[in-house]
């Protein structure tokens, strides 16, 4: 191997854990059933990156006898990892991140004890969102975005999938994807732009959905389709918001521009799965409520159920998703923050891994693959994404741990001491010294 006269080379020694995350499921799809629990784990490990891509992993006894790495040593930065533990980069694959404020207000009605319903229903909720953001300036909104992904690189994430949908008409719907692309610009991790114009109804088309929903259709997803400003079409296909005969409108329109979708169902009420699987989303989101069938119809298909149980412990419900369930039944599962001003503000897997642990009897090493490889499954990004092995990008976060378990189990800290976005090193804030 020569090495380029701009291209990095750094090397991971010393590490106690490495979770490569690498061997294929028995139908080359997303993980699924007792796959979850494979976490291809290698002991005293090392992991060598060249601009920004994995060249090799192996034991660290092993690297070091290496001929390339004895001749080139003086050239590659190595970094001592003390028998700490080493993740792929977490992929956050849903997001919300395109809005101005917290909403302190829906916060604070709740723990009166309105419901998510009650309060959008009076006027808080997404639309009570939607007016700061038609009056910010891009760069405003970038500013914001920018500041939600440094938080979640500092917890160990590489990858967000960021959506729109707190401007909810076609110039500020684009805008908030021009933030997306202007805040990724800026950030050293891998940001996947989606569409949700599709979050609710604006009050100005209150009795005229049909309306709004050709907006989206024709204006929207043709425009953002024609600038490159987003991979994906989400729709919200639930009470109180789109209905599945509006989303497969919708899907049908990205299809035509030749975008991707996915969508949010089953958060408030059951959505009826079949309409939408038969337009292979890549992933379907939420799933608090779900028939028996629907789960045996998941099963069937590669599209991801992404749980983001973020929202069930901040809107203090109860109940969690069935996650065991859609794992026997081999359904493939990610986890993700849902970061956003109403549901879910934070910005951290960890905790997203505590609660699937705690909340929803998904083991550990479960939740680790649905955090990671499936996480990109559900991005299309399997191929780059989601496990350490030579040829995919260099994402890799470390966390002060000697135990991959660890990370799941202590809870409201922040372990991770460094993350790896694209081969660019991140030290958390208050990160000890290393190497
Ligand atoms: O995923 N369900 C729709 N969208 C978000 C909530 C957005 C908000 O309340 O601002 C969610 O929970
Ligand atoms: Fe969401």
């Amino acid at each position: 191997m020569k090495l380029a006269a701009n291209a990095r080379a750094v090397l991971l020694v010393n590490i106690g854990q490495l979770l490569t995350l690498r061997s294929p499921s028995a139908n080359g799809g997303p993980r699924r059933g007792r796959e979850l629990r494979e976490l291809g784990i290698v002991e005293d490990a090392a992991v060598l990156y060249v601009g920004g891509k994995v060249v090799c992993v192996g034991q660290t006894k092993e690297a070091l006898r290496d001929p390339w790495l004895k001749k080139n040593r003086k050239k590659v930065i190595e970094i001592d990892c003390e028998g700490q533990v080493v993740f792929p980069g977490f992929v956050d694959s849903h997001t919300h991140p395109a809005f101005i404020n917290p909403r302190l207000v829906d916060f604070e009605k709740r723990t009166a004890g309105a419901t998510y319903e009650e309060i959008a229903e009076a006027g808080g909720g997404i639309r009570s969102s939607v007016e700061p953001v038609r009056r910010a300036r891009r760069n405003e909104l970038a500013g914001k975005i920018l500041a939600a992904l440094e938080e979640m690189a500092e917890q160990g994430t590489t990858t967000v999938e960021a959506k729109s949908g707190y401007g909810l008409t076609p110039e500020s719907e684009l805008k908030s994807l021009e933030a997306i692309r202007g805040a990724a610009s800026q950030w050293p991790g891998t940001v996947v732009p989606t569409l949700l114009g599709a979050h609710v109804v604006p009050q100005e088309f209150k009795d005229c959905s049909q309306k709004y929903v050709e907006s989206v259709c024709k204006e929207m997803v043709p425009q953002a389709a024609r600038r490159k400003l987003a991979w994906f079409v989400d729709v919200f296909c639930d009470r109180g918001a789109f209905t599945a005969g509006e989303a497969r409108q919708i899907f049908e329109a990205a299809a035509d521009n030749g975008l991707r979708v996915r969508a949010h169902v089953g958060q408030l009420s059951e959505t009826p799965l079949g309409p939408l699987l038969a337009l292979r989303p890549a992933s379907l989101d939420h799933m608090d409520h779900i028939s028996e069938e629907d789960i045996q119809n998941l099963a069937a298909h590669d599209t991801v159920a992404t749980f983001v149980p973020g929202a069930n412990y901040f809107l203090g419900l109860e109940k969690y998703p069935a996650a065991r369930k859609f794992i026997d039944a081999g359904v493939p599962v990610a986890l993700a923050t849902d970061y956003n001003p109403g549901s879910s503000p934070t910005a951290s897997m960890p905790f997203v891994l505590s609660l699937a642990c705690t909340q929803m009897k998904m083991s550990p090493a479960e939740s680790i693959s649905a955090a990671t490889i499936n996480g990109a499954w559900a991005l299309g990004l399997q191929d780059r994404k989601g496990s350490v092995e030579a040829g995919k990008d260099a994402d890799l976060a470390l966390f002060e741990a000697k135990d991959y378990r660890e990370v799941a189990y202590w809870f409201a800290s922040n372990r991770c001491v460094l993350a790896v976005l694209n081969g660019v090193l991140i030290a958390s804030a208050g990160s000890g010294e290393l190497g």
